[in-house]
């Protein structure tokens, strides 16, 4: 089957309220899609890894004419891609070279929570830093680092703050994937962004229910070329946007392979040409460009949107065909004895909540024993102006998605995920287990909303290790 279908509900993508911004197509040259380098470690000692991740602030070149002030991690917008293994232990020297506070949360990362996954309990100072350090124990994925200080998460990201995070495996490593960084895997960060005389002007555009940009850019780049160098690539496909979905297809119809998504490898290919992706969802996708000859062009689309531009060159042959099964997903039984968590995103504008409350630092709102697998219901209830979809994301573990409404999760839903795009009057069944100890966040990832307070707190608690967390409040942020 080749799915030819985007899944959503149709009529709760773009009709949520009056403030919606639709693309324009930006006068811009076209200019080399920009990948981002591999950030280097500062030191490499056995199965220890140390490395250096600086917010600072810089120009960029985006538009013709002046330059942009923009803030990124190791670079001036957006930052260089951090490459971790599975199994090796990191330690990470976080900098704060911005005039204010900020936080790096590791999106999509199973690490302990409140400090180290980065939310708004681990504040770094402007001028200052903070040193973590965890051992990676999960899963090959495309995952993400963004700031997480409450309430200004939406405005950090749309100044820049965002960057790619491949973690690698010894079992994706050996499945016929292209995976050479930059050449034929490449991340494609998703984003929209408005610009007054050539600056970011977030309180301009702001819109409670997610902020939304006139123009399209990959990896900071708009109106981006990549340059098809083999007859197979990876797209790393991460929707980093304040608030927009992206609704991908070619134009030309060309279909494409999803292999992955938020929490790994797929059990099996999904053939397809046509991929929604929510906030702060990710797809990765294998694109055979077989069928073109040197010379052709093919756009990435978003609706009629061009996203990018592929400019297909002379490649070798390469008939590599993907396994019909890709990995196994562990089979979780929930834990006998537990009730199906109930939790409701509900509201639009300055109206929404999560659990009929907004978000509170120093409340704690559940508790889950880690190693215990338990069904939640994810619940958007809202249905005003034919309502919206809010992207549910769970901090410090990954679940899998039993249904939705009853009806079975989307055929490119069937791994791992952190986050899940709930359309209006839906209710998703996920299973839920944590790893490892934390107080972690869970939340709606249109980043406005999670601001205004649409998001929570779970304690991932072990009996037999009691933790006492200093949870900190707004005032120290
Ligand atoms: Cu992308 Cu609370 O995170
Ligand atoms: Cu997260
Ligand atoms: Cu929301």
């Amino acid at each position: 089957t080749v799915y030819n279908n985007y899944f959503y509900d149709e009529p709760v993508y773009d009709l949520h309220d009056g403030g919606y911004v639709p693309l324009e197509h930006a006068d811009v040259p076209e200019q080399p899609l920009n990948v981002p380098a591999v950030l280097k470690p500062d030191k490499v000692d056995g199965n220890d890894v140390w490395y250096t991740i600086r917010a600072q602030a810089g120009e960029t070149q985006i538009l013709p004419g002046q330059k942009t002030k923009t803030w990124g991690y190791n670079a001036s917008l957006l930052g260089q891609t951090i490459v971790l293994k599975d199994g090796v232990h990191y330690h990470v020297h976080i900098v704060n070279d911005l005039p204010e506070v900020t936080t790096l949360h590791w999106h999509g990362l199973n690490i302990p929570g409140p400090i180290t996954d980065g939310g708004p309990h681990a504040p770094v100072y402007p001028g200052k830093s903070r040193d973590i350090e965890f051992t990676l124990n999960q899963p090959a994925q495309t995952d993400w680092i963004h700031p997480h200080p409450c309430p200004n998460t939406a405005r950090q990201v749309w100044q820049g703050l965002a960057a790619a995070v491949v973690v690698t495996d010894d079992i994706e490593g050996k499945l016929p994937f292209p995976r050479d960084y930059g050449v034929d895997d490449i991340p494609v960060v998703l984003q929209d962004r408005s610009y007054h005389d050539n600056q970011l002007d977030y309180d301009a555009d702001y819109d409670m229910d997610g902020t939304l940009g006139k123009y399209m850019l990959v990896n900071g780049t708009i109106n981006g070329v990549f340059d098809v160098t083999t007859q197979r690539v990876r797209l790393r496909m991460l929707n980093g946007a304040d608030r927009r979905e992206y609704r991908l297809h070619f134009s030309d119809d060309h279909e494409f392979t999803q292999i992955a998504s938020d929490g790994g490898v797929l059990p099996e290919p999904v053939q397809m040409k046509k991929v929604m992706l929510t906030a702060a969802e990710r797809a990765e996708v294998i694109v055979d460009f077989g069928d073109y000859k040197p010379g052709d062009r093919v756009q990435l689309m978003t609706d009629d949107m061009p996203v990018m531009t592929f400019a297909i060159g002379d490649f070798e042959r390469d008939d590599t065909v993907l396994p019909a099964h890709l990995v196994d997903i562990e089979d979780w039984q929930p834990t006998p004895g537990l009730p199906v968590e109930k939790t409701v995103m509900s509201g639009m504008d300055d109206e929404v909540l999560l659990d009929g409350k907004l978000f509170d630092m120093q409340r704690i709102d559940r508790r889950q024993q880690v190693g215990t697998v338990v069904d939640w219901d994810v619940t958007n209830t809202n249905e005003m102006d034919g309502g919206m979809i809010h992207p549910f994301h769970m901090h410090g573990c990954h679940f899998l998605i039993l249904s939705r409404n009853g009806h079975a999760p989307y055929p490119n839903e069937h791994g791992f995920k952190d986050t899940v795009g709930v359309n209006a009057g839906e209710t998703v069944r996920i299973r839920v287990k944590f790893d490892v100890l934390g107080v972690f966040m869970y939340h709606c990832h249109i980043l406005e909303h999670e601001d205004t307070g649409m998001m929570a707190q779970i304690e991932a608690y072990d009996p037999d290790q009691p933790q006492t967390y200093h949870l900190l409040s707004m005032d120290d942020l």
